[in-house]
């Protein structure tokens, strides 16, 4: 079979896609608006964008089902205050991650709603996770619009590991951090690691 993506409603792209592009990494991304109210959500289009420097990237996409038409609170911050940080999502973190994604009114503190510990970032305004084994300082490079999506391009000004997840030389721990995967609507546990034969 195949699918030509200009024939394709976009919500029948989109599943294709997030069901193809599989398993995904999960950033959650903690942002503070002008306000000053925290603001915490998860977003699977997440990726390193560049090792040196060091950069990550995340995509944001319209604000959808009751939400159509408005901007997600996370690119209105990001665009205001040019920082935030990337929290990693281990396998236990993930009732609290979900929470975090409901469409909440943005004056409410979203590290408060889904019972989580945040604690302050050195290098940039929004706090980090503390249930979260890594947490990365980013401040915004730059946002290039695609369509109807925001590609979030950050710099990283401070990486953060609990000490428990680090291994020597600069490894981590991935057995202890058990990350949590983004399939399409459901997720995957990463646990089973295993080297391929040269
Ligand atoms: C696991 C997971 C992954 C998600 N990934 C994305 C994503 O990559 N891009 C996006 O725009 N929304 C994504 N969402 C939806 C946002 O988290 C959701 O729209 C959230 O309410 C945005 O919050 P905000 O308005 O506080 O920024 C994801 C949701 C979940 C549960």
């Amino acid at each position: 079979m195949k699918f030509d993506p200009t024939d394709l409603a976009v919500k029948d792209m989109y599943k294709l896609l997030s069901g193809s592009v599989v398993p995904r990494p999960i950033a959650w991304v903690s942002s503070i608006s002008t306000d000053g109210v925290q603001n915490l959500a998860p977003f699977s289009f997440f990726t390193v964008a560049s090792r040196n420097p060091a950069m990550l990237c995340i995509s944001i996409g319209p604000g959808v089902g009751e939400r159509e038409g408005t901007i997600k609170d996370t690119l209105t911050n990001i665009r205001d205050q040019k920082e935030f940080v990337i929290n990693i999502v281990s396998t236990p973190l993930g009732n609290a991650m979900q929470k975090s994604a409901g469409n909440l009114p943005n004056h409410i503190d979203e590290f408060e709603e889904a019972g989580l510990t945040p604690v302050d970032s050195e290098k940039v305004l929004p706090k980090r996770v503390k249930e979260s084994p890594i947490q990365m300082e980013c401040k915004l490079h730059e946002i290039i619009n695609l369509g109807t999506d925001h590609l979030i391009i950050g710099q990283l000004l401070l990486y953060h590991i609990d000490e428990s997840f680090y291994l020597e030389d600069y490894k981590v721990n991935l057995e202890k951090l058990r990350p949590l995967g983004r399939l399409a609507g459901n997720y995957s546990e990463n646990k089973d690691f295993f080297t391929l034969p040269k």
